[in-house]
């Protein structure tokens, strides 16, 4: 089998969770390619070498110029914090490499549409890292959207909500608590949690026409974890909006990071002519499904577990009835990217998919600034 080497950027929560997904895909999924863990690459030297230790890489680079200028590799994936990942994405487009990115794709819809430009240009598969797809669960949900079960969708309904900036004492910056500083994140909970919800939200239900939100910054001024000052906060620390879909579904979005109680919970609900789907995170290989066809004396929501041989991504697994968690999802997508790089037919979310779920989250930043119904600009 040919090798496709990889080139990882990033040693953090994200660059486990590929390296994971690199190192298992092969077992689990047909692949026609040998995935050989050739590069990681960060910052500091001692950490990215005991990463590279921990995963298997071959080799190790401190700078990602180095790793970009380098011929034997493929593949360049950026699981760096979101002020890198567009000239990280361009300078891998302009050498010919495959670019896997994680979201959200940019810190802006400008850089972003730079970045789908870059990798159209180059003819280079590409992919962002909205793995949330690929949890059988959600998987099954598109699935029984598509085949029309639902009906007409009236309702769109998505949180996701954490608990742990709540202290004024968080640092904003600096490992960890980056998301809290504008300058590497771009924005608050608009960008990292809501992004998620987006992408979900465009996959299942098609694209989104307008929005009205309001965003809101409970802690003003935080500490910068690399400087020592006091600075200002220019993240938001909690959103939402409302939304019309262009199939005239209405929808409502949240996030926050202080609903006291909860680490990690992204939910969603949606609600049709004919059935209801609600999903939940924390509950993540079960799926709820209403449908009102059914005889009345035995209608009510079932709680379908997803772990049987004809459900998504299952037959790959164990035996029907073992679940599967977290983890898996990322394997799921490195398993579709390369079917689709051998295909040529490329697994989405590709960058134009990400930028589209960027133009989103624009629309809710500038809807919340001004205080008006803000149109959607289509990737
Ligand atoms: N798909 C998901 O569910 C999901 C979950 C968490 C994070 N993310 C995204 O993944 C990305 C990384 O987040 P994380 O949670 O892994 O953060 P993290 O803080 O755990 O890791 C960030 C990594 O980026 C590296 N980095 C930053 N600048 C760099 C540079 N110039 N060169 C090389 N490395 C650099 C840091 O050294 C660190 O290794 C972010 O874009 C984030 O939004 C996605």
């Amino acid at each position: 089998m040919k090798p496709l080497n990889i080139g990882m950027i990033g040693y953090g929560f994200m660059g486990r969770a590929h390296s994971n997904a690199f190192r298992k895909v092969g077992n689990f999924f047909p692949i026609d390619r040998r995935i050989v863990l050739k590069a990681a690459c960060g910052r500091d030297g001692a950490k990215t070498q005991a990463f590279a230790h921990t995963w298997g890489y071959e080799s190790v680079e401190t700078d990602w110029r180095a790793l970009i200028a380098r011929d034997d590799i493929d593949l360049i994936d950026i699981a760096a914090t979101n002020n890198v990942h567009a000239e990280i994405a361009l300078a891998a487009a302009r050498a010919g490499k495959m670019v896997l990115c994680e979201k959200p794709l940019a810190m802006n819809p400008a850089e972003a549409l730079k970045m789908v430009k870059a990798v159209e240009k180059a003819k280079v598969p590409n992919m962002v890292w909205y793995n949330y797809r690929r949890v059988p669960a959600v998987t099954l949900a598109k699935q029984l959207i598509d085949e029309g079960r639902l009906g007409k969708i009236f309702h769109y309904r998505a949180k996701f909500l954490q608990d742990w900036t709540i202290s004024a004492d968080v640092p904003q910056g600096g490992q960890g608590t980056w998301r809290l500083d504008a300058a590497v994140a771009g924005s608050g909970v608009t960008g990292d949690l809501l992004a998620h919800c987006i992408d979900t939200a465009l996959w299942l239900n098609g694209g989104i026409k307008e929005v009205t939100a309001m965003t809101e910054t409970f802690v003003k001024e935080r500490q910068h974890a690399l400087t020592g000052k006091k600075q200002k906060v220019g993240i938001d620390d909690a959103s939402a909006f409302l939304a019309r879909f262009r199939n005239g579904s209405l929808a409502t979005f949240e996030a926050t990071r202080y609903a006291r109680g909860h680490k990690a919970l992204y939910t969603f609900e949606i609600n049709g002519e004919h059935a209801s789907i609600f999903w939940d995170l924390h509950d993540l290989h079960r799926l709820q499904y209403f449908d009102h066809r059914d005889d009345g004396v035995i209608r009510g929501w079932r709680s379908i577990h997803v772990s049987d041989g004809d459900q998504p991504y299952m037959k790959n697994w164990w035996v029907p009835g073992l679940q599967i968690g977290y983890e898996h999802s990322f394997v799921h997508q490195v398993a579709d990217f390369l079917a689709g790089v051998a295909s040529g037919q490329l697994a989405a979310p590709t960058f134009r998919d990400g930028l589209a779920t960027d133009y989103v989250t624009d629309a809710v930043l500038k809807s919340a600034r001004s205080g008006q119904w803000t149109k959607v600009k289509s990737a």
